[in-house]
């Protein structure tokens, strides 16, 4: 079987999406892109064009579910292999607007399952996520380990995967790789392309950002009560440009074996919220300010991947540490500190 050359990235223009388009021009593959701009725009494509010094080869803009239109696309493109990163991934959001995280998260990937068929195009990188994990403070998390999620969000990604198992399982044409990320932060290193939320961030590296370039006051960190050393929550923070060599990477392998497989992305080490905000003082050149507050509801004490597997299975580990995630953030929030769309840079191409 050949290696995938034309990839259809949905979500493309999106954080990891749109990591993975320079990923995957920088490789010299094809790329499609795909996107409903619900939580980005069209501009970041110039900006991945600039930084891979190749054009896209085409930008549409559609809601996946929209099978009429995303089939439009699949007929005037030979695909060979999807990554699908479409969807909403906001916990808290979730938990009050379930119905919706359920028809963008699961009807989209039915839908994109669906077209994907009619067109003769059975080869996946699924975008999974450590939250369905659910509470889990007993060591690091290895793909065996139950699963128990604690949101509309994360269930959302479980039903996901389910499905594209059952799939596997009974269409044996399909390959899928499904990546559950344990919490990817940081930035291109040249600062032109990152995390940019619409609104208030949701997540701490993003908020942490803000507050150091003067767009917000303060970071409520919180909660300081949780059974951890320092008594804030701990994730295992991965850089972007590691998780997105990762889905470059399992294209590559997605000919090895036929069926479903699922890989942890992490770095297996777990970072307190505390020593997030300690390394992004260290990398901003000041200290940033916060106040504990109480925890937000939802969060869970303590996600650490057990990373070994796709180590093993790929000779493929992350190699940027939580320095780098804080340097490359905080380049690219000097660089952008309205983010994208007010950004100075690019604005009169
Ligand atoms: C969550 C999901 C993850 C999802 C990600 C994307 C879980 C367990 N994880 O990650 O699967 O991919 O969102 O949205 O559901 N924090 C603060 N102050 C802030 C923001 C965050 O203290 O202003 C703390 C949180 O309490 C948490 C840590 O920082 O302990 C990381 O939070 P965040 O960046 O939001 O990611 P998760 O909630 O871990």
């Amino acid at each position: 079987m050949r290696s995938p050359s034309t990839i259809l990235v949905t979500g493309a223009a999106g954080f990891i999406g749109s990591h993975a388009c320079v990923e995957l021009l920088d490789h010299g593959y094809e790329l499609i892109a795909v996107d409903d701009y619900s939580n980005s725009g069209p501009e970041v494509f110039a900006r991945v064009e600039e930084i891979a010094g190749r054009f896209v080869g085409a930008v549409y803009e559609l809601d996946i579910r929209d099978r009429r239109s995303l089939s439009a696309v699949f007929d005037r493109h030979a695909v060979d292999a999807v990554m699908h990163f479409a969807g909403r991934k906001a916990v808290g959001e979730s938990t009050r607007m379930p119905v919706e995280y359920y028809d963008t998260n699961v009807g989209g990937t039915t839908s994109l399952l669906r077209t994907m068929h009619d067109h003769g195009v059975h080869r996946m990188v699924f975008s999974s996520s450590c939250s369905l994990y659910g509470d889990a403070s007993r060591g690091p998390l290895d793909e065996a380990s139950p699963v128990r999620p604690t949101n509309p969000y994360a269930a959302s990604k479980w039903a996901c995967e389910q499905i594209l198992a059952d799939v596997c399982h009974r269409l044996p044409e399909f390959t899928v790789l499904a990546l559950r990320y344990f919490n990817p932060v940081g930035a291109h290193p040249g600062g032109l392309l990152g995390e940019d939320p619409s609104g208030t961030p949701d997540n701490l590296m993003p908020y942490l950002a803000q507050v150091a370039v003067g767009r917000r006051e303060r970071l409520h960190v919180f909660g300081d009560d949780y059974p951890t050393p320092d008594g804030t929550a701990v994730r295992d923070y991965l850089h972007v440009m590691d998780t997105v060599e990762a889905h470059r990477v399992a294209l590559e392998h997605l000919a090895d074996r036929p069926g479903m497989q699922i890989f942890n992305l992490g770095v297996g080490r777990g970072s307190s919220v505390l020593d997030v905000v300690a390394a992004f003082g260290a990398a901003c050149g000041s200290p940033v300010p916060y106040d504990i507050v109480p925890r937000r509801p939802g969060d869970v004490s303590e996600l650490v991947a057990d990373a070994s597997a796709v180590a093993h299975a790929w000779g493929w580990k992350p190699t940027r540490d939580l320095a780098d995630m804080c340097r490359d953030a905080w380049r690219f929030q000097q660089l952008n500190p309205a983010g994208y769309a007010r950004s100075a840079h690019l604005a009169n191409r």
